[in-house]
């Protein structure tokens, strides 16, 4: 999106696309939101979708897609085996990243069983700039373990750091040196880093990482699932890559990896993912898996009309003007937040906007999950749906311990192109009334807790009665408005 300055002054960031399908919404009563996140066991994962107004819990699976994508969904040839669908798919992957094979996979979390399958043996150490949950369970279920070379910037909660997503190359080298190459099977950069805010890093980091990588002969494998974030913030933010189109930022990121990996779900604005590399031996390593996982390697476990979307929505995602929308709907809601002294995450990231509950809620300790009471209060205020980023979305330590999170956050994702500036501007407001009233805001204990990814299914309930003073007092506050 090009910059669009406003007579009046108020830059507001305006849409490159407008709305064609829409869908209903609901707004339920005070009442009736209390009630139901009560009945989800305080887990915003548990609602029923029918009773959330602004659905942020995620981006995954729910940006809205374009005319075109849909269009070419209606083309797809269903084929178990040869479809031209996939060709056309495989096609786009091979050109985009400069990749001469590539591997379908239903989600990005298949492609890192498979990774985790073909490289990580007992005792392996991934070192990568920060885990993601699904990466770390993959790469711990085979029994090696993750370590985070993030920059020490990156941890800082507000922060005038561009690219708080760098790896410390100096933390890489020393690790190298301490394990030896042979302990490490490969080094993993997430693109829109998402457990810490959804930060980019810079192309300057990635290639350091990669020449280090080269230097070691340690394959460097790049997760590209928040990479259209990452590609905006490397375009504005990097000022040897101002002049640079997107596709050439690409064809740089990806000469610096070995192999791409990449939840559709973000990337490519549908459902599904994959693999490439130029590696052949690493191709056939993965290759195997995909029948025995996926499904026939010419679908991988993807509909043909979901391929076909994301074989447009990629060429979709070379466009500045889409790949804008975001972050800069992000920036306005972060700014905004922060001007009424809320504490967010900054820089402004991607993905979404990341709330501080360490700090919103400073008198709630890590044990009662701070970031997870935000998320129901949240909801109560409001019928928006975050998620909880923090010590619940951790598992605890073999000994019973709880292990807790360097940082505790309420993400409040902004899906792309789904919401209008309105609705984003009611999600500021609630959430700044709930921050004059957040002494009110109590802990959470878990009634039912499953051992693996607790933070999906576990239920919880408040300590005491806080969520009923926090209706009462919204209902003072607002009278009889939702
Ligand atoms: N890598 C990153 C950086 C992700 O953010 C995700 C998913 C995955 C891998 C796994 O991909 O969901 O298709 O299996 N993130 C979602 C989220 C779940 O809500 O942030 P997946």
């Amino acid at each position: 999106m090009q910059t669009v300055k406003f007579f009046y002054g108020n830059d507001v960031p305006v849409e490159m696309h407008k709305v064609r399908v829409v869908q209903k919404l609901n707004l339920r009563t005070v009442d009736q939101r209390r009630e139901a996140i009560e009945g989800a066991g305080n887990n915003t994962f548990l609602l029923q979708n029918r009773d959330v107004f602004l659905d942020m819990l995620t981006d995954s699976g729910v940006n809205a897609m374009s005319d075109v994508q849909m269009a070419a969904m209606m083309v797809a040839d269903d084929s178990y085996a040869g479809s031209q669908t996939f060709t056309r798919l495989q096609e786009k992957v091979c050109e985009i990243f400069d990749k001469e094979y590539f591997l379908p996979a239903h989600q990005g979390r298949a492609c890192e069983n498979i990774l985790a399958r073909a490289f990580v043996q007992s005792g392996s150490c991934v070192p990568m700039n920060y885990h993601f949950t699904t990466t770390k369970a993959h790469i711990a279920d085979k029994g090696g373990y993750v370590e985070e070379l993030i920059i020490d910037e990156g941890l800082a909660v507000t922060s005038d750091i561009p690219f708080k997503g760098n790896m410390d190359p100096a933390k890489l080298i020393k690790l190298i040196g301490e394990l030896g190459k042979e302990k490490i099977p490969f080094v993993r950069m997430e693109a829109g880093t998402n457990l810490i805010g959804g930060q980019p890093f810079s192309l300057e980091n990635l290639r350091e990482i990669s020449g280090i990588c080269r230097e070691y002969g340690i394959p460097l494998v790049l997760d590209a699932s928040l990479l259209a974030d990452n590609l905006y913030f490397i375009k504005v933010r990097e000022a040897a890559c101002s002049d640079m189109e997107i596709r050439q930022i690409v064809r740089e990121m990806s000469s610096c990896a070995d192999i791409i990996y990449f939840s559709a779900r973000k990337l490519g604005h549908a459902r599904g993912g994959g693999i490439c590399t130029n590696n052949q031996d690493f191709y056939m390593r993965m290759r195997e898996l995909v029948p025995l996982f996926e499904g026939f390697l010419t679908y991988g476990g993807m509909s043909v009309r979901e391929m076909e979307a994301i074989t447009v929505g990629l060429e979709e995602t070379m466009d500045f003007d889409m790949i804008s929308q975001g972050p800069q709907f992000i920036s306005y809601m972060v700014d905004a937040l922060q001007k009424r002294g809320v504490p967010v995450i900054t820089p402004a990231g991607g993905l979404g906007c990341h709330l501080n509950a360490m700090e919103f809620v400073s008198h709630i300790p890590q044990e009662e999950y701070p970031a997870g009471a935000l998320g129901a209060a949240v909801y109560i205020s409001g019928g928006i749906r975050g998620m909880e980023r923090g010590t619940l979305s951790e598992d605890r330590y073999p000994d019973g311990s709880e292990r807790l999170s360097n940082m505790e956050l309420l993400r409040l994702a902004l899906p792309r192109r789904v919401f209008t500036l309105s609705q984003v501007q009611y999600a500021i407001d609630r959430i700044c009334w709930l921050y004059e009233n957040r002494k009110m805001i109590g802990g959470l204990k878990f009634v039912e807790e499953p051992k693996i990814m607790r933070f999906f299914l576990g239920r919880l309930a408040p300590v005491s009665d806080w969520q009923e003073k926090l209706v009462a007092k919204f209902k003072a506050d607002f009278g009889d408005s939702l």
